[in-house]
């Protein structure tokens, strides 16, 4: 089946059963592969994307279920400011280790700061605690979040 899909503010067209994960349609089909598969489950946030600029699992929403969404990927969360913030403070502060994680961490990041310019602790805590790092980089990954809404 044929679907329109807006990804990073382009317009594609997909040929693929409308259960298809939008993980592997991003992966597979458009060749988009900074959005990591985890667990496939939606306990992990490996996958975090944004649909209309709120953080969704990919590999739980399937393809028929996005309608109009406008989908952000890793690939593009430069393009606004707290992407761009975040990803300055990710590098300064070398929050990094294997790096599976992290485009998931960074996507849920983004998306904290679009609704929430300046969280505490707590609310840092209650976003980003669904997202899991095997590499326990968490304190660097806080560290990064606030240095990124001081900016
Ligand atoms: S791969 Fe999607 S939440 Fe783990
Ligand atoms: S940096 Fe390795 S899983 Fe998070």
């Amino acid at each position: 089946m044929s679907f329109k899909l807006e990804v990073n503010r382009m317009m594609y067209e997909v040929d693929v059963d409308g259960d298809t994960a939008l993980l592997w349609v991003l992966r597979d089909v458009l060749g988009m592969t900074g959005t990591k598969f985890g667990c496939g489950i939606g306990l992990c946030g490996a996958c975090t994307v944004h649909i209309d600029r709120t953080p969704r699992r990919s590999c739980i929403t399937p393809i028929s279920s996005i309608g109009h969404g406008a989908i952000t990927t890793i690939e593009a969360i430069d393009a606004t400011q707290q992407g761009k913030a975040l990803q300055k403070a990710w590098l300064d502060l070398e929050v990094v280790q294997c790096g599976y994680c992290q485009s998931g961490q960074i996507m849920s990041a983004a998306a904290l700061l679009m609704t929430n310019p300046k969280p505490s602790d707590a609310d840092v805590d209650a976003v980003m605690s669904g997202n899991v790092c095997r590499c326990g980089t968490y304190q660097r990954i806080h560290a990064a979040i606030h240095r990124a809404a001081a900016s």
